[in-house]
């Protein structure tokens, strides 16, 4: 048994475009209209149900909630900024606010609007002020209303789809391009860090970093690819924004031993399941002596036979990183509904609610009742 500090954030995990539905001017629906990618059409319709969707997290004992703006609704147009969108998502930190839910808000999760996309995306010299420009008037409309900021998801995965897999929007296959751009985001949350700070000194910003724990089974040639990837995966980018980011989040999903193929139980994705692996990404981190949110961390688990003993042995093992002084201060579990998994589209279900897609009912899963025990107690 190990009791959490005082204060710890325990909540679940979506992203605009997995979740809200009706999002059709962003570069994945226009993948999807070219027949490239899953179409996501209304999703769950979080956009409509967000309030009854945070009375489920309410319920089930969470303390803190993560979601993403839609920057294609918000800059429609090149400059042009929706006020709308803008009291939309007032509402939704509203609804969160009265729910006793922290909120952690990220900037952009995936998504680019079209305009930036024809423009080159990140790619465009000039990716970096745009970016920055539409996270400045985000934050200077809701910055009041929320402490802690991600300007960013996962930017190696992001660039890693697009343009070394070249399975997600822009589609591009060229190793130049996947490292060069990440220079491109790197730079863009330097910026974006910059000017929010200038306006609001005191908001915490950081991004959600996806790490993977890499490991060797010893041989010589093992350890040195494990110890490249941990160093080209998991660090440089971190290094390269040394210095602006107030916390780090981070996403973990993945365990790769190197030189052994080991034979572990999976999830539904064929993700080996391996708790001891957020442990040794946490302990990773620990040089980095800044506050760590677990941002996400999840499984793909359609019967919902695997899920309980994920979250309990995936938080035991983030107990652990606390016991050995990484200063970890939250997880949050992707996620809280089922959703589109972007390439995969809607069959892989990783929500603690399961949504029906014909009706748009949701059903609590019971392993989320598991992971409410943990919230409320604050004990694993
Ligand atoms: C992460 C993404 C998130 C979700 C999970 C399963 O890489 O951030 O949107 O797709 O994987």
């Amino acid at each position: 048994m190990g009791k959490f500090p005082e204060g710890f954030l325990w909540g679940s995990a979506t992203a605009s475009y997995q979740v809200e539905g009706g999002i059709e001017n962003n570069d994945w629906a226009e993948g999807a209209r070219d027949g490239r990618v899953p179409t996501c059409g209304r999703a769950t319709d979080h956009y409509n149900r967000f309030e009854s969707d945070f009375d489920i997290v309410k319920s089930l004992g969470q303390n803190a909630h993560r979601f993403s703006i839609e920057w294609a609704r918000i800059e429609p147009e090149e400059g042009k900024f929706d006020e709308e969108e803008i009291e939309h998502y007032i509402k939704v930190l509203h609804a969160l606010k009265v729910r006793g839910l922290e909120p952690f808000v990220t900037l952009w999760h995936f998504t680019l609007p079209i305009w930036f996309s024809k423009k080159g995306g990140f790619q465009n010299k000039d990716a970096p002020e745009m970016f920055a420009r539409y996270c400045e008037y985000v934050v200077s409309r809701l910055g009041n209303k929320a402490k802690y900021w991600m300007t960013m998801n996962e930017p190696l995965v992001w660039a890693s789809g697009g343009y070394r897999t070249g399975k997600w929007p822009p589609f591009k296959k060229n190793l130049y391009y996947f490292v060069t751009v990440q220079s491109a985001l790197a730079r863009s949350h330097i910026l974006a860090y910059k000017r929010i700070k200038k306006i609001f000194p005191n908001i915490q910003i950081g991004i959600a970093k996806h790490n993977i724990h890499f490991a060797s089974n010893g041989y010589w040639w093992a350890n040195i690819v494990s110890g490249f990837m941990n160093w080209f995966w998991n660090e440089r980018f971190l290094n390269r924004i040394r210095g602006y980011q107030d916390f780090i989040g981070l996403n973990h999903y993945f365990y790769k031993k190197f030189g052994k193929k080991v034979n572990l139980p999976q999830t539904d994705m064929g993700w080996d399941i391996y708790p001891e692996a957020i442990y040794g990404c946490l302990i990773g981190l620990k040089k980095y002596n800044l506050p760590v949110y677990v941002t996400e961390s999840g499984l793909a688990d359609a019967k919902d036979d695997r899920r309980a003993n994920y979250i309990k042995d995936y938080i035991s093992n983030v107990e652990k990183a606390i016991k050995e002084g990484v200063d970890v201060r939250g997880y949050f579990y992707w996620s809280l509904l089922d959703n589109y998994e972007w390439a995969f589209g809607f069959k892989e279900r990783f929500g603690l609610v399961e949504v029906d897609y014909g009706t748009l009912e949701r059903k609590i899963r019971p392993s989320a009742f598991i992971y409410k025990k943990i919230a409320e107690s604050n004990v694993i």
